[in-house]
C-alpha cells in the first residue's frame, strides 16, 4: 500500500467511494489497533478537512479518547452523556444537525456546530465510537451514516 493517500473531489458518496478501498488497504493485515484508528482518523481528516475525527474506545465502562485528529479533545466521557456517550448507551449512529440543539452535548471545541457518531460493535457490544465534528452546521446525513459504518466494520477489534 503506498502511503500517500488519493484525495478525490466530487460528491460526497464519491468521496467516500474512493476513500473505502484505500482504508481497506491500510488497515488490511494490520492488527494493531492503535496503528488502524489512527489511519482511519487522518484518512478521513484528510479527505474531508473536518474540524475533529477521532476515536473514544470503551475501556473500564468509559470512553476513552483514542487516535484522532483535530484540536484536543475531552479524555473520558460516561455512558449515556453527550452525543458519544448516547451512542454507545444506545448502540446507534446520532447525526447531530446542531449540537446547540442536542441536550447534554459536549463542547470539546467551541467551533463545532454538528456532528456524528458512529458506534463499533463487535459480538453485539459497543467496542468503540467514531466521533466526527464540522464547523459547519448540518453537515452529516444518511450518506455520512452509510459510509462511516460501512468503514468502522473494516477495522480489527
Ligand atoms: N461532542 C462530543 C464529545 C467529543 S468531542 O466532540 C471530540 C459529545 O457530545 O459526546
Amino acid at each position: 500500500m503506498a502511503e500517500d493517500l488519493n484525495i478525490v473531489t466530487g460528491n460526497k458518496a464519491e468521496q467516500y467511494q474512493s476513500l473505502i478501498p484505500q482504508i481497506r488497504g491500510l488497515v488490511e493485515g494490520e492488527t494493531d489497533l492503535v496503528a488502524n484508528l489512527a489511519n482511519v482518523a487522518a484518512a478521513l481528516k484528510e479527505q474531508f478537512r473536518w474540524l475533529w475525527v477521532g476515536f473514544y474506545v470503551v475501556k473500564n465502562n468509559e470512553l476513552v479518547v483514542g487516535p484522532f485528529q483535530g484540536p484536543v479533545a475531552c479524555t473520558r466521557i460516561k455512558k449515556g452523556k453527550g452525543v458519544c456517550g448516547t451512542s454507545w448507551a444506545e448502540a446507534r449512529t446520532i447525526i447531530v444537525p446542531d449540537v446547540e440543539k442536542f441536550p447534554g452535548h459536549i463542547a470539546c471545541s467551541s467551533l463545532s456546530r454538528s456532528e456524528i457518531v458512529v458506534p463499533v460493535i463487535r459480538n453485539h457490544e459497543v467496542v468503540a465510537v467514531l466521533d466526527v465534528d464540522s464547523e459547519e452546521l448540518n453537515q452529516f446525513d444518511i450518506i455520512d451514516q452509510r459510509y462511516l459504518e460501512e468503514m468502522v466494520e473494516l477495522i480489527q477489534f
